[in-house]
């Protein structure tokens, strides 16, 4: 042991000199350090564009992101470097090298980064956001636990996901009359059957599509998400004090924060009030019941906030914009859409008497591959959740840091023009992701897909209005990849 009795012989004068010489030798050392630190730790980084000073390879721009990032694989290979900031992210492209770093390396690259935009606002809590370990993972299991109790992924759900394509289909009808040649923008009417179900399932309740409250409450979190991926807001990753800045989107998104804050702390304390342990009625009721026997401090009302949020987020916009992804397609190919496709194998198992079924699944293969065709072409959430390297790591021949942004790239998996043409590649579908971070609501999701698609095609034809040229199939990205805005019309078939 090194003895510091030296120290003690020296005046006051001398120890503050000595002090200072000392503390600015380490801070010298220090320094030296972390900057050799750095040099060692990106030394065998995978391969990339080199990186502007300050903004790194981030030029403000997210549009078409999925595309750019998938070619830029042809010229680094299908493991590369870039740099947000200071923030080094990896981009995995291709199927072999998502499975293997997702799977095969889970315990290393399923935490989560600690976006500065979204930490704000999330607190890394929840499930979506919530860093890999013990919290998150008693967390999503009570979470999924208690969905499947209430029917996510079961037939028990199905009357509830026809209750909601009822109303949308009747909707449908009276908004075609009134809206003659122009057709029907069908996302609000969507939008609404989605996020009722998941509204069914936490809060207890469905909504009509015009109650003001729950619109208001869906158009503030489209708003939000659009201004964290897709606005000058998407600086705050970079300069996090921006987050405060008293104008523009930055105070917008505040605005939207403390408003969808308000709508759902009111819905919890709803709940408290007419809490009855012997009979909880959703989501909501089952944690404040679990509050209430677990000793487990990680649950709490503050918790269960922000898991209410994550659901809704999660759920409402991918699966709605899957089924509109899924209809725009059948408009521009109406041969598929048409009487010798999905609707004549419709016609033929299901007939027009009856509503569409989980149990019909099995006996509408091509109804079924229609829709995951049109998954894999559109890919709803194509740079997946981004996730993050919680220890420095080997992965196929290069060093990852500790802290590394990991984008697992899903659409160059779902693009990849070497795997499509065989039909047995099918365990490269991968839209829900892969690994322990794997979607929650996959089994949701796929039952509203089903059940929307055969629902809908079964009652009516859907077309282009005249003279209308069709969309661009670009989209409009997100978080999501969301069809751009269009209109069809409407013809019963019934
Ligand atoms: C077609 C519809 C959907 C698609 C394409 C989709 C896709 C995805 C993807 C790609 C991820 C990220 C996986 C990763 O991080 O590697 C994810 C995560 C997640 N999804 Fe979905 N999703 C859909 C619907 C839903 C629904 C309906 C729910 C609600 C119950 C939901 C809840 C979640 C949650 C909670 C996570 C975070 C999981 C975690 O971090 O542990 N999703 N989803």
């Amino acid at each position: 042991m090194v003895s510091l009795s030296w120290l003690e012989s020296l005046s006051g004068a001398e120890l503050s000199h000595v002090h200072i010489t000392l503390l600015v030798f380490l801070l010298v050392f220090y320094t030296v350090k972390v900057i050799n630190q750095n040099r060692r730790d990106l030394a065998n980084i995978p391969p990339g564009p080199k990186p502007w000073p300050l903004v790194g390879n981030f030029d403000g721009t997210v549009k078409n992101a999925m595309v750019v990032l998938t070619e830029q694989a042809n010229v680094y290979g299908n493991v590369y470097s870039l740099f947000v900031g200071s923030q080094l992210m990896v981009v995995l492209n291709g199927y072999e090298v998502v499975k293997d770093a997702l799977s095969n390396h889970s315990k290393v690259f399923s935490d989560r980064p600690d976006i500065p935009a979204i930490t704000i606002m999330t607190k890394r809590k929840g499930i979506v956001f919530a860093p890999y370990g013990p919290v998150w993972k008693k967390q999503r299991k009570f979470c999924h636990a208690t969905l499947r109790n209430f029917g996510l992924g079961k037939l028990s759900l199905e009357p509830c996901i026809l209750r909601g394509l009822a109303t949308v289909k009747t909707e449908l009808m009276r908004l075609n009359e009134g809206s003659g040649a122009a057709g029907v923008d069908l996302a609000p009417l969507i939008r609404n059957a989605v996020s009722n179900v998941i509204c069914s399932l936490i809060l207890g309740q469905s909504f009509h599509h015009e109650d003001r409250q729950f619109r208001n409450m869906l158009d503030l979190m489209d708003r939000g998400l659009e201004i964290s991926v897709n606005s000058p807001a998407v600086l705050i990753n970079i300069f996090p004090l921006l987050y405060y800045f008293p104008f523009g989107v930055f105070k917008e998104l505040r605005q939207v924060e403390g408003d969808i804050t308000v709508f759902l702390k009111r819905v919890i304390a709803n709940h408290r009030e007419t809490f009855n342990p012997d009979h909880p009625r959703d989501l909501v009721d089952m944690y404040l019941k679990e509050i209430s026997v677990q000793e487990d401090s990680s649950f709490t009302e503050d918790y269960l906030f922000y898991i209410i949020g994550d659901l809704f987020i999660a759920g409402t916009d991918t699966t709605a914009n899957s089924i509109l992804w899924i209809l725009l397609y059948m408009v521009l190919h109406p041969d598929i859409q048409g009487k010798y496709r999905v609707q004549a194998e419709i016609d033929e198992v299901v007939g027009t008497h009856r509503d569409p079924s989980m149990t019909d699944k099995g006996s509408l293969p091509f109804t079924e591959a229609t829709i995951m065709e049109v998954q894999r072409l559109t890919v709803a959430v194509p740079l997946a959740i981004p996730h993050m390297a919680s220890k420095t790591t080997e992965f196929r021949g290069y060093t990852i840091p500790k802290g590394t942004v990991i984008v697992p790239n899903l659409w160059s998996v779902h693009r990849d023009p070497t795997l499509w043409d065989d039909p047995r590649q099918i365990e490269c579908f991968i839209p829900f992701g892969i690994g322990p971070r794997v979607c929650m609501g996959e089994q949701l999701a796929k039952m509203e897909l089903f059940l929307a698609v055969s629902s809908l095609l079964q009652a009516f034809r859907f077309r282009l209005p005249e003279g209308t040229p069709p969309p661009t199939l670009n989209g409009r990205f997100g978080l999501t990849l969301a069809p751009c805005p269009y209109t069809v019309c409407v013809h019963p078939r019934r």
